[in-house]
């Protein structure tokens, strides 16, 4: 009997993540966290992916033993680069990620952040740090590569990795499939004209079909340009990309790409935000259990110098001090928001007026609002277990975090209508939906103080509803955030770019 040839078995993706950032190495915001926990799901599902990171010193120094697997001495002008391999363990994850490291201390061996100096300015050599990441991830991902292994696909990461595209897009040989993916669009890696020749581009590529941006070089541009594929971190930031509002500037290209661009929602590493083993709490709790948060509140308030009232509604926030958090709305109605009465926590490090202004408003009403700056990733945790709420009050916001860890500490987020702040959180509106929607949360449009207000006062009254809290609590603890589906949602993308 004739029987139908069995459909050939899909290969199995083989996948270079290039990134800047990895926790716990190397972290500034988001990107470090899917960094680390993508790649650890994704080898879960039998994908074989490896890292390609700078070798900053807290890279060279945290990953353990490291093995010299090639040497590159032939590009000029960076200095002959070591590429050592090691094996990344991250967060509290079973499985190690293989990744290589780029040891070129003329580059990346100097103390602190990734992309500034200690006053908070750009590297001025930022165009050839992260051109020779990309250039590097270009030649592992073609028949150039000096190692036995090669990449099917190369999934780049924001603009830290977007010329790797363009380089393979000049090379002749075979290569891997290219994907984009676009972390943030305010950062574009926008360099003077020069910096083409300097990180070795054919002078071909500086056309507006190409690198060139309004008479400079862009480096997200060049990643979204030509790569085979664009993604991005949650489906309504994909949308909003397409909008001269939130373009950036790129709108028309990403327009003109859209059947190329995908939205996948970034997932959590539920190991790693997980109240119930988390050591950074002084008591653990689950949903079952949600009086064990009450020592997290205790803790926090006397960490940070707030008064202790176990009864009183505690707003908190964690992030990067920019323009995009929306940081000066918290700013106009911090006063309001103490008067309701609430009290607020706020931990970041940024942009220095806002900083200054933050830090004044703590002075100015002591006990009542404490204010943190500076990366700390114990207290992030306590925060979000510690408040009552959480505050993300973001202009456009790709995907976000700490909205979904909050949710999973039961510490229901305040979060403007935007991005990823959209597909994570489900508006409360009356008691009745509560159990009708799953509402987690509280979510507002305008970006203005008074909707903001609006939405806090919503909170709070939520809050001396003790049940309805309660429930508020229960939807957004027993939410499923990890990163299964959406891993799963790229090893199918890198099935098709790789057929
Ligand atoms: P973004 O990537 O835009 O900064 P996300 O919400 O995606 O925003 O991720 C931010 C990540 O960085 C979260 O893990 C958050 O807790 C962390 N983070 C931001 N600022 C700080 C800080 N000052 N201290 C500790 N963790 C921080
Ligand atoms: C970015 C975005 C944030 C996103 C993170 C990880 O920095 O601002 O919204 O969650 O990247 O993708």
């Amino acid at each position: 009997m004739n029987q139908a040839p069995p459909h050939p078995r899909p290969r199995a993706p083989r996948v270079l993540f290039i990134t800047p950032e990895v926790h716990p190495l190397a972290k500034t915001g988001g990107l470090g966290d899917v960094s680390a926990a993508l790649p650890a799901a994704l080898r879960e599902m039998g994908v074989d992916v490896r890292l390609l990171i700078p070798g900053y010193p807290s890279v060279l120094d945290g990953i353990g033993h490291t093995r010299r697997v090639a040497a590159f001495d032939t590009l000029p002008p960076f200095p002959p680069s070591i590429l050592r391999s090691a094996r990344l363990s991250t967060g509290r994850r079973p499985m190690e990620t293989p990744a290589y490291v780029i040891d070129c201390p003329v580059l990346y061996q100097r103390a602190g952040d990734p992309y500034v100096d200690a006053e908070g300015r750009d590297w001025p050599d930022n165009a050839l740090r992260f051109g020779l990441l990309s250039r590097i991830g270009a030649i592992l991902s073609s028949d150039a590569s000096p190692l036995a292994w090669r990449p099917r696909v190369t999934h780049c990461n924001d603009w830290q990795s977007g010329l790797a595209p363009a380089y393979l897009d000049f090379h002749a040989g075979r290569k891997a499939a290219t994907l984009m993916v676009i972390h943030n669009l305010a950062f574009q890696g926008i360099f003077p004209a020069d910096t083409v020749a300097a990180t070795g581009l054919p002078p071909a590529s500086f056309r507006m079909d190409g690198v060139e941006y309004h008479g400079g070089m862009s480096f997200l541009k060049a990643g979204l340009y030509y790569a085979d594929h664009i993604a991005t971190v949650s489906p309504t930031y994909a949308r909003e990309i397409q909008t001269p509002a939130l373009g950036f500037g790129l709108h028309g290209l990403l327009a003109a790409r859209r059947d190329r661009i995908i939205g996948i929602v970034n997932g959590i590493d539920t190991n790693e935000w997980n109240p119930a083993t988390d050591p950074a709490l002084p008591q653990r709790y689950t949903a079952a259990t949600p009086e064990g948060k009450a020592a997290s509140k205790q803790a926090l308030q006397r960490t940070m110098g707030l008064h202790a009232d176990p009864g009183i509604p505690l707003f908190g926030a964690v992030s990067r001090i920019t323009p995009q958090k929306g940081y000066d709305l918290i700013l106009e109605i911090a006063p309001q928001l103490i008067d309701l009465p609430a009290q607020l926590v706020i931990l970041g490090s940024g942009a220095t007026p806002l900083e200054q202004a933050l830090t004044q408003l703590a002075r100015n009403h002591p006990g009542r609002i404490a204010v943190r700056i500076g990366f700390d990733e114990r207290l992030s945790h306590l925060i979000e277990a510690g408040a009552d709420s959480f505050l993300m009050p973001s202009r456009f916001e790709p995907c976000g975090l700490n909205q979904m860890y909050s949710q999973r500490y039961g510490t229901p987020p305040i979060v403007r209508a935007t991005g990823g702040l959209v597909d994570t959180v489900t508006d409360y509106s009356t008691p009745a939906a509560l159990f009708a929607n799953g509402a987690s949360g509280f979510m507002f449009t305008e970006m203005t103080a008074a909707s903001l207000l609006d939405a806090i006062r919503r909170a709070v009254a939520a809050y001396h509803d003790r049940p309805v809290w309660r429930r508020l609590m229960a939807n957004g603890m027993s939410r499923d955030f990890g990163w299964h589906g959406s891993a799963r949602a790229y090893r199918e993308l890198y099935l098709s770019l790789q057929s």
